[in-house]
């Protein structure tokens, strides 16, 4: 049986990422493929209480490098437990942020080592990395525009926006690194633009398979 094709999306807090998800999730379910959509931090019962912890704004005491173990932490168990047995079964699975948010927020944000990083990470992941990795290109200036309309923020979103810059160029950086994997996506259009930019890409790696 083939393996399912295993798609992340990323970008700054903002960019449309989960509307992003829904267009592409109902594009591929309506050509007869079956696709498990997954959130990081998350998307195992350990996952969502690890989620919990990295992400509450009263803890502002947590250190850089247990932070970068708790995401790391959350994606092994979300790996092992569900991405790894459903890709096994031939399923599309979408990631909602995953390696490359540990690399672009941990490493280029917090200055942990990029090495450092990575090599965690893929422990984590057993060295399966995604497929295609979207990245929906919106500057930090945007993307905090977006984010005063919520009402809530999480301890993430509260960084100050000199943090933001580094995450921004990190994911710039990364897209520079690894272009046959990261596709960026100009994400100054409407959702409409930037959904189809991404199907367009996904029909090309289908046809490919
Ligand atoms: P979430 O509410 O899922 O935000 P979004 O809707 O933007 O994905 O919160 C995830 C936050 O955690 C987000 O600010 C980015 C951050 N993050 C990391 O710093 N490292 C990671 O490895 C992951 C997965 C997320």
């Amino acid at each position: 049986m083939k393996q399912g094709l295993f798609i992340s999306v990323e970008g700054l807090d903002g960019s449309g990422k989960t509307s992003c998800i829904k267009a592409i999730r109902k594009y591929l379910e309506d050509n007869n493929e079956q696709v498990v959509v997954l959130r990081e931090p998350g998307g195992t019962n350990i996952g969502e209480q690890i989620r919990h912890v990295v992400l509450n704004p009263k803890n502002t005491e947590m250190d850089d490098v247990a932070e970068m173990l708790l995401y790391a932490s959350s994606r092994a168990q979300l790996f092992a437990e569900v991405i790894k047995p459903t890709l096994e079964s031939g399923i599309i699975v979408i990631c909602d942020r995953f390696i490359d948010s540990s690399v672009a927020y941990q490493g280029y944000g917090r200055g942990l080592k990029i090495d450092d990083v990575y090599q965690v990470n893929l422990t984590a992941i057993q060295n399966r990395l995604p497929d295609v990795t979207f990245f929906i290109d919106i500057d930090p200036e945007t993307s905090l525009r977006r984010r005063f309309n919520e009402s809530e923020t999480d301890r993430l979103e509260n960084e100050k926006m000199q943090f933001h810059e580094k995450v921004y160029r990190g994911y710039l950086e990364l897209c520079q690194q690894h272009g046959n994997r990261i596709k960026k996506i100009d994400g100054s259009g409407s959702l409409q633009d930037i959904s189809d930019a991404m199907i367009e890409e996904i029909k090309k790696i289908v046809r490919g398979r």
